[in-house]
């Protein structure tokens, strides 16, 4: 039976009450609703409407009700509409007539707000926890990569030699923001809807702000009209899980980029690589590809409830049903991601031999310029000296470190010592400022990383 039918002559139409169930995705917020159910009914019993016997039984009802729920042993029935009434109704079956009186000065609007709420308040450590996971692997690496040196890259072209471990940490800093982000989202997840009513509050003189401790929440709403829809914590919350995806997606490039023949700088685990059917050489990293394209499928997510929330008139809406569906499959596609990436990053075998073979002494102009500049040169025209070099070696199809000193001599102030900025690792030291990549400045980053 539905929760409403007193109104109604006819029974609703099969295929319309299919498209208004939402149980099918609900119910994965049961204990929170029946959590949310016995919180309630303390509250109105305290204000009077439920006497200490119907108190007690409602009481003891919801608590066989959640065991039933931890247990898996709730049966739903056909004409469960939603979680709320699956529980109300099976409350009923247990104690009879009380069971009526639970819903009183409280409406669904409120209570699935609140459920939804709850439920994420749940899962934010578990999620930031999967991330830790993944921190951790990284920064493991970092500290396994030692001096290995690898060609930095900007526009996809050979840049820079840097570190493979300051490498590895530009991965583990933005999933740092990633948790930073949800946790900054707690204090606006931890307003209480309930006692809002349908929309306009409840008549029932309960003291919301005890109701709200008793339920985890910081405080209760201040507008009863704004907190039955307000989800502006599901779209944040979603752009938290988008943005992790994101994240995801540019390491998985990498490693995607990194373990081809043409880059050969990894090589993955056969654990966490899979085979093509044809080809029986190939050798596919199948975990990062699906995560780049997960990311894809976050991105609609977000996009997607926030054109269901854009210009939705005041208060409750049933397009908000549509809220939960996305946050549930962002918070399951991270969950399946996250160990799986740590996982196969954990078993990683870096090639060192073949990304120092990947750096030529061209990534080392800059280098070149400034040495000028400590020899006294204007930066702007040693970048234009190094330049000039670069295109002579160019034209004598040597390498800078292979140029001969004449040839240095006749374009600028250079001396012998100048074939010393072609060491990569001295190229690498140099950048020893806080954020650098020298070595000491990465040792620096890890023990700032692992103090915190
Ligand atoms: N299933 C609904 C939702 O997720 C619960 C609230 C229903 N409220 C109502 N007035 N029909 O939004």
């Amino acid at each position: 039976m539905t929760l409403w039918g007193g109104r109604f002559s006819q029974k609703l139409d099969d295929l319309a009450w299919a498209l208004n169930s939402s149980l099918p995705v609900d119910q994965r917020m049961a204990i929170q609703d029946v959590d949310g159910s016995i919180a309630w009914a303390d509250a109105i019993h305290k204000s009077g409407i439920l006497s200490d016997e119907e108190h007690a039984s409602i009481a003891l009802g919801l608590d066989t009700v959640k065991g039933e729920f931890a247990s898996g042993e709730f049966i739903f029935a056909p004409a469960d509409e939603d979680i709320h009434t699956a529980v109300e109704r099976r409350l009923g079956e247990l104690i009879g007539p009380a069971a009526g009186k639970l819903h009183t000065g409280r409406s669904r609007n409120d209570q699935v707000a609140t459920d939804f709420r709850m439920w994420m308040l749940q899962t934010i450590p578990q999620l930031n926890s999967a991330i830790l996971n993944l921190q951790t692997t990284l920064v493991e690496q970092a500290e396994l990569a030692g001096a290995t040196i690898m060609p930095g890259y900007t526009h996809l072209q050979r840049a820079q030699p840097i570190l493979l471990s300051h490498w590895w940490l530009s991965h583990f800093h933005p999933l740092g923001r990633d948790r930073a982000r949800l946790t900054d989202l707690i204090p606006r997840l931890s307003v209480l809807p309930l006692g809002s009513g349908a929309l306009a509050g409840t008549p029932i003189p309960v003291d919301r702000a005890a109701l709200a401790k008793s339920l985890g929440f910081a405080e209760p709403s201040q507008n009863s009209l704004d907190s039955v829809s307000d989800r502006d914590f599901a779209a944040e919350y979603l752009f938290c899980a988008t943005m992790i995806g994101i994240h995801l997606s540019k390491l998985a490039e990498q490693i995607v980029l990194y373990t081809s023949a043409e880059f050969g700088f990894f090589e993955l685990s056969d654990a966490f690589s899979t085979g093509s059917s044809l080809m029986p050489q190939k050798k596919n990293p199948d975990v990062f590809e699906l995560t780049r394209g997960k990311s894809g499928t976050l991105i609609g997510m977000l996009t997607g409830l926030l054109a269901t929330l854009k210009g939705l008139p005041s208060t409750y809406d049933k397009d908000l049903q549509e809220d939960k569906q996305p946050v549930f499959a962002a918070t399951d596609t991270l969950l399946a991601i996250l160990p799986v990436i740590a996982g196969a990053l954990r078993t990683i075998t870096a090639r060192p031999e073949r990304m120092r073979g990947a750096i030529d002494s061209t990534m080392m102009a800059t280098d070149l310029a400034d040495y000028l500049v400590v020899k006294g040169v204007p930066f702007r025209e040693a970048h234009s000296l190094a330049g000039k070099a670069v295109r002579e070696a160019g034209e004598r199809n040597v390498s800078l470190e292979k140029m001969p000193l004449e040839a240095y001599q006749a374009l600028g102030p250079f001396e012998a010592d100048v074939y010393q900025v072609f060491d990569p690792l001295e190229s690498i030291n140099k950048r020893n400022t806080v954020g650098g990549t020298s070595l000491q400045s990465v040792k620096n980053q890890i023990q700032k990383i692992k103090g915190e």
